[in-house]
């Protein structure tokens, strides 16, 4: 019985080692990946792209042509929503249309890109091992939630002078409540890891940074209500509200993080397709992205997608890019 009883208690110290091993917690440099810094680098914010297997997929392509053609970006970053319904062929077909541009490209998740006839899994392991011009990677056995945390090192004269931070901001929350995901505590813990590394890394400067995700954070209403009631911490920098933003019912603390560590001054979101406004709130921009295909729901004047410039003085300024589908119909 002992005996018994003994090897039960190893299998199960075995069972929980083996289960407790998948997490691996990585250095922060494993999170890292680089790119020369160029004068006025341009990043392109495409957003909500929402492609699906039925759509007639060389007009997005053509329409969003537009929108790069205006930007020349030096990076762009599709924040979110790439697909709805899409199978492996389509998935691939956007990526290899992101990537023909020869201008370095990442993407973000949004919540739907769960909904399609391929797990999330093979999309970041897909992206993981894309090369070319995809700038992606997903530490899929680490232990920070999400499918795609990781930065983007801007580096002049071999340091670090900006940092773009693409954060998972999840899918749907299950537990709790029922709604949109929320970035998770570990995943700000793990933002609060990266800036310090980097911080040390510089000899104790903070590094100046741009932070990218889909879902907004939930300071992002007190942000607008501020702006509009001309409250002196908020300002109305740019766009419109057209609806209700939908942020999740969580606060994990990723703002109040931000504001402590004062690497990060501006953030991007998508989500709500009819919303293009920037708010800078306690020093912070806030921005909504341009949504950028005519999927789902969407105003006629009101896609397209935005540059943002990050000047050598580290100054960032915007140009917001419209177009509508007649001009490739
Ligand atoms: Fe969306």
């Amino acid at each position: 019985m002992k005996n018994k009883l003994s090897l039960l208690l190893a299998t199960s110290f075995l069972l929980l080692t083996a289960c407790g091993s998948q997490a691996k917690t990585y250095l922060e440099s494993d999170y890292i990946l680089e790119l020369p810094y160029q004068e006025n680098f341009r990043v392109l914010q495409l957003t909500d792209l929402h492609i699906s297997d039925k759509d007639n997929q060389d007009r997005h392509y053509a329409f969003m042509d537009l929108t790069i053609t205006d930007s020349q970006p030096n990076l762009i970053v599709v924040t979110g929503d790439l697909f709805t319904f899409a199978s492996k062929n389509t998935a691939k077909k956007l990526f290899s249309y992101l990537d023909s541009h020869n201008v370095p490209w990442t993407v973000t998740f949004g919540n739907h890109d769960e909904q399609c006839l391929f797990s999330v899994e093979w999309l970041t392991n897909y992206l993981t091992n894309y090369g070319s011009n995809c700038i992606f990677k997903d530490l899929i056995d680490d232990d920070v939630y999400g499918n795609c945390n990781f930065v983007i090192n801007l580096m002049k004269n071999d340091t670090v002078f900006e940092q773009i931070f693409i954060v998972d901001s999840n899918r749907y929350n299950y537990g709790g409540y029922f709604g949109y995901d929320y970035i998770k505590k570990g995943q700000v813990n793990w933002y609060e890891k990266m800036v310090n590394y980097t911080t040390e890394q510089n000899g104790g400067i903070v590094t100046p940074s741009i932070l990218y995700c889909h879902i907004p954070l939930p300071e992002i209403d007190e942000a607008w209500e501020k702006a509009q009631a001309g409250d002196p911490e908020a300002t109305l920098d740019y766009g419109e509200k057209r609806e209700n933003s939908s942020p999740p019912k969580f606060n994990s603390g990723l703002f109040h993080k931000i504001i402590e560590l004062g690497s990060t001054r501006a953030m991007f979101f998508g989500h709500d397709h009819l919303n293009n406004f920037r708010v800078t709130y306690k020093g912070v921009t806030f921005g909504y992205g341009i949504k950028s295909t005519d999927r789902i729901y969407f105003d006629e004047d009101m896609m397209g997608g935005r540059t943002m410039i990050i000047h050598d003085d580290h100054s960032l300024t915007y140009e917001d890019h419209y177009h509508t589908y007649a001009e490739v119909n």
